[in-house]
Formats: structure tokens, sequence, C-alpha cells
């Protein structure tokens, strides 16, 4: 698959996700605003390509901003932080993200034009960053995988969630790589249908065998024996829940039942040890969401209201394992190395 996000002669440029899977369609912007717009609206998503796309943003707008004198070009830039880190609360990355650009920002804050060549460089490192720790996932998480297996995930944790190559997915491009035969289970993943429209493109574009089901089919085709993984990625690990996409509590739950692993593909920019649930917002998206079908057809009765968080909780006693770019953990073993 190609890249979702890149920095091209100082513009972003970025796969349109809200258009797929009917087309692949660029977008490319130059103002900051937009880049912030974009997360919003979910043009971009997926925790680690909103990271960078955060990144980025934050390099467009020390572009704009790197003629003022050091103590107005802090203003705005602290203007811009907060703009980007108001887009979309869960996901540990775009904090992550964020907060890195601004250390380098207050440690040279004198000299706003070199400020600015070093964040943009810092951006783009961050992409090809996220590319490899995919790729060490990847390599990790394949050791979990047997020839012949399938994977059920939920929501995109692929490609499209990351600059390139994905996390939940990841395992499962390193073990055909390695010549095992590896087979997909999507879920569609209401109401934004990322498992539909997203992880099933991304993997026939990269001829790997998946079938999507409804959500609420995967608890009977766990039970009827069909899949023997689940591989799901995350947006924040607290130090004793995943989050993740709405829907991911509920396939740890009946995979605890059926004796089927359950597995999270985590990059180490989404790890927040230090906060427990209680100290994470879920996002909650506008109700048009859940009543209407992309926005193209109505399900609901006009008048009322839906519920539409957009992920949930799955606990550590549910999680067999966590794939970080550094190896398989436990969550015990998880808080050990890097708490
Ligand atoms: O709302 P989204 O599409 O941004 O949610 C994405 C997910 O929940 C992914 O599973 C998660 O970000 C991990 S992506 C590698």
């Amino acid at each position: 698959m190609i890249p979702s996000i890149e920095w091209i002669n100082n513009k972003v440029k970025m796969i349109d996700q809200t258009v797929l899977p009917h087309d692949l369609k660029f977008l490319e912007f130059e103002d900051y605003r937009d880049v912030a717009t974009s997360i919003k609206v979910m043009n971009i998503r997926g925790a680690p390509a909103i990271g960078v796309a955060a990144a980025m943003g934050m390099a467009l707008a020390t572009i704009e901003y790197k003629e003022l004198p050091k103590e107005k070009f802090l203003e705005k830039m602290e203007e811009v932080a907060n703009l980007i880190r108001s887009t979309r609360p869960t996901a540990s990355n775009l904090f992550w993200a964020v907060d890195r650009i601004w250390d380098i920002i207050s440690k040279y804050p004198d000299d706003p034009p070199m400020l600015s060549a070093l964040v943009v460089e810092e951006a783009q490192l961050m992409a090809q960053q996220d590319i490899n720790v995919n790729k060490s996932i990847g390599k990790n998480g394949a050791a979990l995988l047997e020839d012949g297996d399938t994977v059920l995930t939920h929501c995109n944790a692929g490609s499209l969630a990351t600059v390139q190559y994905g996390t939940a997915l990841a395992p499962i491009r390193a073990a055909i790589e390695e010549g095992k035969e590896i087979q997909v289970i999507a879920d569609e993943t209401r109401p934004r249908l990322q498992g539909a429209r997203l992880t099933a493109y991304e993997l026939q574009y990269d001829k790997i065998p998946v079938k999507v089901i409804s959500d609420t089919s995967s608890g009977l085709i766990m039970r009827l024996g069909k899949i023997n993984k689940v591989i799901v990625g995350t947006d924040r690990v607290t130090s004793d829940a995943v989050f993740n996409k709405i829907g991911t509590y509920l396939v740890a739950l009946a995979a605890k039942d059926n004796d089927i692993p359950f597995y999270v593909a985590a990059p180490t920019s989404t790890l927040s040890l230090h906060e427990t649930v209680k100290d994470v917002t879920i996002e909650q998206r506008d109700s048009s969401e859940v009543s209407n079908i992309l926005g193209k057809l109505q399900i609901v009765p006009n008048g009322v209201e839906c519920l539409n968080y957009a992920f949930d909780i799955t606990p550590f006693r549910l999680v067999t394992g966590i794939i970080t770019e550094d190896g398989v953990y436990t969550p015990e073993e998880l808080l050990k190395k890097y708490k």
C-alpha cells in the first residue's frame, strides 16, 4: 500500500480516507489549519497516522510564522499546538507528536527560521520512524502466527492508519513475507466502517486474502472455529487497559470465552502507562454518524438521538499479549519494561 501521508515540497500530501474504497484521492495542504481539520473530520485517521499528521501540521505552521519575532513566534506556535491537540482526544500519538515537536521548539527559541528547518526535518523523521517501528512490530508479531492461520481484526490498524505497513496488520504482512499462508477476517466496524472500507481495501490492494463480517458476527465466527487469533491496534495503552475502536472490548470478551489469543499491536508512541482508565477522555462523535450510514442513508427515525462513543476499554485481563517494536509482552511484562 502507498503511504497514507507524506511531506513533499513543504506540503502535506495524504490519502483522503473518507472516500475509500470507491476513490483513491489525495489531498494536499500548505496550511496547518487544514491539516487540523483533516484530522478532525477523519480524512486521515488511525493513531500513528494522526500523530505524524500533527507533527507535519506543526511543521507547516513554523514555515508560516518563522519570520515573526521570537516571542510572537512562540505565542503563535502555542496556539497551533492547542488547535492540533483539540482535534481528537483519545489517541496518545497525537499528544506524543505535538510534545515531541514542542521539545525542539522550546530548546532553540531564539531563531525561528532555524527552528522551522529543524521541525520540518523532525516531522519527516517521525514519518520514517513510524514505518521502521511498524516493520519491527511485524517481525515480532509474525512469530506468533502459524502457517494456515486466520486472524480476526477490528477497525483499521493497517497501512492506512499509519504512514505505511500498519500495526495490527504488520504481523500478517510479515508472516506472509516469510512464506506463511495467512487469511484475514475484518469486522466491518460501525459506524465509520473502517474495517469494511479500509482494511478490506488495503488488503485487497496487497493481494492478502480478506473476508468482511458484520460486527455482530465475530462471536459466532470464533465459536465455529473459523479464526485462530485476534490482532487489533490501539489508540492508547494505560497501566490497566487498552483503548481501541468501539467494539474491541466485545471482541476481546468473545475471544476469552473461546480460548482464542487476543493480541494488541502497539508502537511505544501509543503507551501512556503513567495513566489509568480514569485519566482518558473517550471521544464522542456526532449522533448522525450512527443514524446515517456514511451520511447517505438515514436508518433511525427522525428525532431519535444516537450515542456515538468512538473507542472502548479492554481491561488487561482479556489481553494475551502486546506486540511492540521491541518484542511481545504480557500486560505485566509490559508494565515492568516501560513504566
Ligand atoms: O477513529 P479511528 O479510525 O482513528 O480509530 C482507529 C483505531 O481505533 C485503530 O485501531 C487504532 O488507531 C490503531 S491504528 C494503528
